[in-house]
C-alpha cells in the first residue's frame, strides 16, 4: 500500500523533519574527543521532548535509544554507549521524531576533529550521492532512477554501496512502501507520483560493500572494517523538483561557527 500525502500532511511531515535537523544541529558542539555516544543520545532525547515531540526510534522494534550513532566502520543502527569519541572519528547520527502523528527521519555523518583526506572524500561523495538521488525524485521518474544516480556516483569515486539496507516511504509510519534501494537500474521500479514521501539514505563504504551484524542485534558494520558514511533526507516527490522536508542547514550553520 502506497500512501500519497496531501499538502497539509506534507507540512506536518516538514515540521517533524525540521525538528530532526535542529536536533542533529544541537549535537554539533558535542562532537568532541571524550564525549560518549550515550551523551549525544541523552541530549537529543531532551531536545526532542523540549520541542513537544517524541523520539521516533525509541521503542521502534524494541530499539533502545533515541539516536542511532555509528562510528567509523559502523554503517548504521549503532547503539549509543560509553564509547568516547576521539580525534579523527566519523560519526553517523540517525535521528527520528514523531510530531502531530508524523515521522521525521534524517541522518548526517559528522567529523570529530581532523579527518584524513580520504575520509573527507567519502563524506563529500556520500552527501553528493544523496543530493543526486533527490534530483531524480520527481514525478514521472522511477525509483530505479534514484537508485542508479546514487550507485553510479559512489562507484565512479571508487566507493561501494551497501545493499542490505534501503530508503523507504515515510509518513504516519516510519517505514512505508516503497523501498528505495541505493543501487539499481534507470527506468526500473515504481513510478513516482507527486505527494509520495520517501526517505533517501545512501550508506557508502570506503572499501567493499559487504556488511556484518553485531551480537547486539542492531549494529551493522563493514566486513572489512573500513569506514562508512550515511546521509539521509526525507523528501516529498513533486512535479519538476523534489521538496526536501528535512534540513542540513541548521547542522552546517553550527559546524561553520566552530571553524
Ligand atoms: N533511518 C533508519 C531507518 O530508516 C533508522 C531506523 S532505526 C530504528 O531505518 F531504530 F528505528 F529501528
Ligand atoms: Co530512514
Amino acid at each position: 500500500m502506497i500512501f500519497l500525502k496531501t499538502d497539509d500532511q506534507i507540512e506536518l511531515l516538514r515540521e517533524s523533519n525540521l525538528l530532526v535537523g535542529k536536533t542533529l544541529a544541537c549535537l554539533v558542539p558535542l562532537m568532541l574527543p571524550g564525549v560518549t555516544t550515550l551523551e549525544l543520545d541523552k541530549r537529543a532525547e531532551e531536545f526532542i521532548r523540549d520541542n513537544g515531540a517524541i523520539p521516533g526510534f525509541l521503542g521502534y522494534n524494541k530499539y533502545p535509544n533515541t539516536l542511532c550513532v555509528s562510528v567509523n566502520s559502523q554503517i548504521v543502527h549503532g547503539i549509543p554507549s560509553g564509547y568516547e569519541l576521539k580525534d579523527g572519528d566519523i560519526v553517523s547520527v540517525d535521528c527520528g521524531t514523531i510530531k502531530n502523528g508524523f515521522y521525521g527521519d534524517s541522518a548526517y555523518t559528522f567529523a570529530v576533529g581532523e579527518i584524513s583526506i580520504e575520509i573527507q572524500n567519502l563524506l563529500r561523495v556520500t552527501k553528493e550521492c544523496l543530493y543526486l538521488g533527490i534530483k531524480q525524485a520527481v514525478a514521472g521518474n522511477r525509483i530505479g532512477d534514484i537508485s542508479y544516480a546514487i550507485q553510479s556516483h559512489a562507484e565512479a569515486n571508487g566507493f561501494s554501496v551497501v545493499r542490505e539496507l534501503v530508503g523507504h516511504g515515510i509518513g504516519k509510519a516510519l517505514h512505508e512502501k516503497p523501498e528505495v534501494p541505493n543501487y539499481g537500474r534507470r527506468g526500473t521500479g515504481m513510478k513516482l507520483k507527486s505527494g509520495l514521501t520517501i526517505a533517501i539514505e545512501p550508506m557508502i563504504n570506503m572499501g567493499k560493500r559487504d556488511v556484518k551484524q553485531s551480537d547486539d542485534g542492531w549494529t551493522i558494520s563493514t566486513l572489512d572494517n573500513l569506514p562508512s558514511a550515511h546521509f539521509e533526507h526525507t523528501i516529498a516527490v513533486r512535479q519538476g523538483e523534489a521538496d526536501i522536508l528535512s534540513s542540513f542547514e541548521f547542522i552546517e550553520k553550527e559546524i561553520k561557527k566552530l571553524n
